[in-house]
């Protein structure tokens, strides 16, 4: 297509989204309606370029959003992968972190300098809550040390060694430092001495021995140099400033504290310089009174959600579209709209139940190759489990949340694949079930009962209109639309099908 003529055609999408948005103010929060890996990134790049105001609830740096922007350093379309920051912040408003938010201060200060090697500051319009939670390095550990226990009597969880189960546990426990602590070097620094001298007692009595001490600080250095490989390339960051390994002793539970220390008070007061601690949910609801356009970007999915998720295969916080109220400190009643955002087909990264899931010989239904269409964790570079569309996951993620629009993204992932199947209903021990029953244990035994529907030939990749879509794929859409609305508390719309990861590839329905 001529280069004007798309160009149109996204300035004209803008203008409509905003006409539409400006007839129905309020905050509207996004949520995943999965294990995550949805699309949210993308979808809220695109939904909030005209937000005054985007700010995150709850998780850490466990999530991972992919979003496709031009890589100065290379001139092409490069990955700008976030794991705190909001998604939309290429295009310059406000950004924020709830108090439901858990910081690593150095994931921060990393993942800014890569925002940075994009040609974008985030740090000058970011506000960090001072209530928020730190995640510090024995958090970190304790992560790695439980799955190690937990492996050895195969309940493994397989985190993303985030430290964001401690660290929560830490905030339920009372024992959370929080930013608020780092206003001053000695508050700071008591409080930190406190807790590695208690975390490492802990992590005596779990029994490890000494190499598989050592072995959880060459994990933690490994892992930080696959997750900062594109800044370390490009000398944007000295790999010896994530050697971890400094900052073990000898035995397991020994710490090297003054190392540690030095390491915390450089990233904080680096924190500090930028301005950005103050109080968010004052910040969020002088927004709200204004009339301004406020976002709220959901991180994981809502069968990751500790309460209502796959238990005990879940993240430690609150996933679902409630959680954005406590995370922020915002009233319910200025929800104006919860968007859920769900795959067209399901993917699984971590252990635990996974029904719909299918075997490596039909991985090739759900990957594509383009940008964006491998399906490898953002955050850990992890395979994800593969299946099919799960309308009982999906009709409970929408109960839950209160969602009442959708956008279906990765439509086009479907292409050219033959009959699809969407599991409508599972059987366990006999019995149908529409909505995911309360005991996490029978999810294991869920038996998926499918329906199936033609698939369609040809890349739907550049189809800009519903009308355009080839009849088959518009069965698909309809059909799920349909089946969700089964049981539902409120109608439930599909209005936007994500059909790429590029900014403009998404249909308006
Ligand atoms: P944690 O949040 O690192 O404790 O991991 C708990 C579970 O949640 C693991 O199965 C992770 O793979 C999964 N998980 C956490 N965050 C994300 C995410 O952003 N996308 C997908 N899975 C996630």
């Amino acid at each position: 297509m001529m280069k004007w003529k798309r160009a149109t055609l996204v300035w004209l999408y803008f203008w409509l989204q905003e006409k539409l948005h400006k007839s129905w103010p309020g905050v509207e929060v996004i949520v995943g309606l999965m294990w995550g890996d949805e699309g949210k990134g993308a979808e809220i790049y695109r939904l909030c370029h005209y937000a005054d105001l985007v700010v995150r609830c709850f998780g850490g740096n466990n999530a991972g959003h992919t979003i496709v922007v031009c890589d100065p350093l290379t001139g092409e379309d490069g990955e700008l992968i976030l794991h705190l920051l909001p998604s939309s912040l290429v295009w310059g408003h406000e950004i924020a972190m709830g108090a439901g938010v858990v910081v690593d201060p150095v994931g921060l200060i990393n993942e800014v300098k890569h925002a940075r090697s994009f040609n974008i500051d985030p740090s000058e319009r970011l506000s960090i809550d001072g209530r928020c939670a730190l995640v510090l390095v024995y958090h970190r550990v304790l992560d790695l040390a439980e799955e190690i226990v937990r492996a050895r009597s195969g309940e493994k969880i397989d985190t993303t060694a985030r430290g964001i189960g401690p660290a929560y546990a830490d905030l339920v426990n009372r024992k959370a430092i929080r930013m608020s602590d780092a206003k001053t070097a000695q508050r700071f620094e008591n409080l930190l001495r406190k807790r590695l001298a208690e975390k490492g007692k802990i992590l005596v009595a779990m029994g490890l021995t000494k190499e598989e001490w050592a072995d959880i600080f060459v994990q933690l250095k490994g892992k930080e140099e696959s997750a900062n490989k594109r800044l370390i390339k490009n000398g944007l960051l000295n790999p010896a400033e994530l050697d971890y390994t400094r900052f073990a002793g000898e035995d397991p539970g020994a710490f090297k504290v003054d190392e540690i220390l030095k390491f915390y008070l450089s990233a904080l007061n680096e924190i500090k310089s930028w301005g950005c601690i103050r109080d968010v949910s004052r910040l969020v609801n002088g927004y709200i009174k204004e009339g301004k356009k406020v976002w709220v970007e959901g991180a994981q999915g809502a069968h990751l959600d500790n309460y209502f998720g796959t238990f005990p295969f879940v993240t430690s916080s609150h996933t679902l579209s409630g959680g954005a109220c406590i995370g922020i400190g915002m009233s319910p009643r200025h929800i104006k709209v919860v968007r859920g955002i769900l795959k067209a087909f399901t993917t699984r990264v971590g252990n635990g139940a996974f029904p719909t899931r299918v075997g490596d010989a039909l991985r090739y239904i759900f990957e594509g190759t383009g940008l964006g269409g491998r399906e490898v964790g953002a955050t850990t570079g992890r395979t994800r489990g593969v299946g099919w569309l799960d309308l009982v996951l999906t009709r409970t993620a929408c109960m839950i949340n209160g969602v009442t629009v959708i956008s279906l993204t990765k439509l086009d992932i479907l292409s050219g694949k033959g009959t699809l199947k969407i599991c409508v209903a599972w059987r366990i021990d006999g019995v149908e079930y529409d909505f995911v029953p309360d005991d996490h244990e029978m999810i294991n035994r869920a038996e998926p009962i499918y329906i199936e529907v033609p698939g369609w030939i040809g890349d739907i990749s550049q189809v800009k209109s519903w009308e355009e879509l080839p009849r088959a794929a518009r069965y698909y859409v309809e059909t799920v639309e349909i089946l969700l609305n089964k049981g539902a508390v409120e109608p439930i719309k599909i209005d936007r099908l994500g059909v790429g990861a590029k900014l403009e590839q998404v249909i308006l329905r």
